[in-house]
């Protein structure tokens, strides 16, 4: 069997660490955890495990008892040829990690002390895994990195290692939550809650020591599919008192298990409605059933109409989630968490913010984003999402010198995009999208150059000299690029329907989905203006609503998701709409091409499996590129009738 990879914590890593005198002071489950990682170090390395205080070149101290929930941070300091880390609980984890991304660095002249706290206690993962394999989505769904790490054979896996080894590289980049089971809630999985919590706190005691809290997806319908209850209406007294009951047993196995996650009333998921009850009220029955237990209930707000009639142009899918909550501020309770996709469509590779996340000073608000790139090129394609995150988490929704998105929401959660391949990701270079998702949810001002310089430094560990160039010329546009060959200006969609991979232009086009982008022959887009339109960009506060309900204002890469215009438009670039797709299609797979070429020149610079996968995934990712750009300029071509003015488009 070939070895799993060791992502960004290969054992040379921990050379700097390893091969020094190392005292740990403290006791506790994490203190423990971060004794057996210098033990591992110092065994590799020569170094040595010690308790004497006179002779330690490292000191890790925990600053008071430890607890998983305990304060995160950490300080570091060196002085006197000593380097000191201090941190309670999972802080002081945080910190040896943060040691370990110095290297040498942290043992070189004194360091002035440096302080590092989250941004927020909430850094989730939501695993997509189904217990069994679904006929249609698989195992994982929207999973391109093979099955589950948590089940096999229809069951929570007797061997977890492989889960222990996903803590600690959580661990390594600060996610403290994760979500086990896929929102949507098939039969067998909906008994994880019930029938198998034996598996989910197995799976709980595996990432305990790193730190990181269990939350399971359920269905809003238990009390009927699990309880044999005649309902599942939220104000009924007998749905109250079966989750209050069914949740203490899972707090009687899982003593600080973190709470549900629902997805109600969205693509055929069970919810409130069907009981003439609002989400307010569906999200506090669950909320009141964990709070006791001090859990949390992370209720998503991805809720909109997939049964539309595309001859309906007046309901507008993007409008669905502000229509629904925004509504119900102030009604949810304390410990229920709104969670928000970051754009109000669904993860494409260009939205604008979703105007939920300025929306609701009353309620806990998380935005979502995903690592699992469904709609990003699936990890076959070349996708580093860090300049997409950092700029919509520093976006100020509420206009110039308002606060950015990050300062508006407490706490990011994300799609995972691990499963059981040996590279974690289906792609090696897709372990940067985890690591980013990390670190910039740890630090969402965090650059996204710099957190892949991190990343590089890390997962190639002392390879050769101009590897760091060659990566960052591949994978810092990649997102661009990706933006480039695909649906343009804003758009969105035009993917295969079911599976989401590859062009279809019109594959969406006439179906109940809601994702539309009403190409004729004189124009494309979707007029979401207030004046004309489905009156979306007013759901914005003042600024962003005037700047995107106006043609002219509207930035050019968001134009055809607010605007319905003619092809010889003028976009704010000087080029027109027409020209704009050939050009940024021609230009994408040109750049694709470059990347190919790049890569080869590391050949024997990485190791020889990373080497051929990326090399073999490049290949799909230039001709897939070269699929979307011929089907997208033939289209538009056919529509329009206008060519190419560099004559580089086949007129088809
Ligand atoms: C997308 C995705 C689904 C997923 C859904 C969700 O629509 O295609 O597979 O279930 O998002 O976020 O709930």
């Amino acid at each position: 069997m070939t070895a799993v990879h060791p992502a960004w914590l290969p054992d040379d890593l921990l050379a700097p660490l390893g091969s020094r005198r190392v005292r740990v002071l403290g006791a506790g489950l994490l203190v423990e955890t971060v004794r057996a990682e210098i033990r591992r170090a110092v065994a590799l390395h020569g170094g040595q495990l010690v308790d004497d205080p006179g002779s330690a070149d490292v000191v890790l101290a925990a600053t008071d008892d430890d607890s998983a929930d305990g304060v995160e941070e950490y300080v570091v300091s060196r002085s006197g040829g000593v380097t000191t880390v201090s941190g309670a609980g999972a802080g002081l984890l945080h910190g040896l990690f943060h040691l370990v991304r110095l290297g040498e660095a942290a043992f070189g002249p004194d360091r002035p002390t440096e302080r590092h706290a989250p941004a927020y206690p909430l850094r989730m993962l939501d695993h997509w895994d189904n217990v069994d394999v679904h006929p249609v989505m698989g195992q994982v769904e929207r999973g391109y990195s093979g099955g589950s790490i948590f089940y096999a054979d229809g069951r929570v896996r007797a061997d977890l290692s492989r889960v222990a080894e996903y803590g600690r590289l959580l661990a390594a980049v600060g996610i403290n939550r994760v979500a086990i089971n896929n929102v949507n809630v098939h039969r067998r999985e909906a008994r994880l809650l019930t029938d198998d919590l034996a598996g989910v706190a197995r799976i709980a005691d595996v990432l305990r020591p790193w730190g990181i809290g269990v939350h399971l997806s359920v269905s809003f319908n238990s009390p009927v599919l699990l309880g044999g209850l005649a309902t599942a209406d939220p104000l009924d007294p007998g749905v109250q008192e079966w989750w209050a009951r069914t949740t203490a047993r899972v707090y009687e196995a899982v003593p600080d298990f973190g709470g549900y996650v629902v997805k109600a009333d969205s693509e055929g998921r069970p919810g409130p409605f069907a009981y003439g009850r609002d989400h307010a009220d569906g999200a506090n029955l669950l909320a009141r059933a964990v709070a006791p237990f001090g859990g949390t209930v992370h209720w998503r707000a991805f809720v909109y109409d997939h049964r539309q009639d595309w001859r309906d142009r007046s309901t507008d899918r993007a409008r669905a989630a502000y229509d629904h909550f925004v509504p119900l501020d102030g009604r949810f309770d304390d410990n229920v968490v709104l969670q928000v996709k970051h754009g109000p469509m669904d993860f494409q590779v260009r939205e604008p913010l979703s105007p939920v996340l300025a929306a609701m000073p009353r309620t806990h608000l998380a935005v979502e984003l995903q690592v699992t790139q469904e709609y990003t090129g699936q990890q076959r394609h070349v996708c580093y999402l860090g300049p997409a995150w950092s700029e919509l988490l520093g976006f100020r929704l509420r206009g110039p010198g308002g606060a950015t998105v990050a300062e508006d929401v407490g706490g990011v959660v994300a799609v995972s995009n691990v499963g059981d391949d040996r590279f974690w990701t289906g792609h090696p270079l897709a372990q940067a999208n985890l690591y980013a998702l990390g670190r910039m949810a740890w630090d969402p001002a965090s650059d996204p150059a710099t957190v892949l310089d991190e990343w590089i430094a890390m997962t190639f560990p002392g390879a050769a000299p101009g590897i760091g160039a060659t990566l960052h010329r591949i994978m810092d546009g990649s997102w661009r690029t990706y933006e480039d060959y695909t649906a343009p200006l804003g758009v969105g969609f035009m993917v295969r329907p079911g599976h989401h991979y590859g062009p279809d232009v019109d594959g969406y086009e006439y179906t109940p989905w809601g994702t539309y982008h009403f190409a004729d022959r004189d124009g494309v887009g979707v007029d979401r203006s207030v004046a004309t339109g489905t009156g979306f960009a007013g759901q914005y506060p003042p600024h962003w609503a005037a700047v995107y309900g106006s043609v002219t204002r509207c930035p050019d890469e968001l134009l055809l998701f607010f605007h319905h215009v003619p092809y010889t438009h003028v976009l704010r670039s000087g080029s027109t709409v027409i020209q704009h797709v050939y050009d940024t299609h021609v230009e994408g797979v040109e750049e694709v091409e470059r990347m190919v070429a790049a890569w080869a020149g590391t050949e024997g610079a990485v190791p020889d499996d990373v080497f051929v996968e990326v090399r073999e995934r490049l290949a799909e990712q230039l001709r897939s590129a070269r699929e979307w750009r011929d089907q997208l300029c033939a289209y538009f071509f056919r529509k329009s009738g206008i060519p190419d003015a560099k004559g580089r488009v086949a007129v088809r």
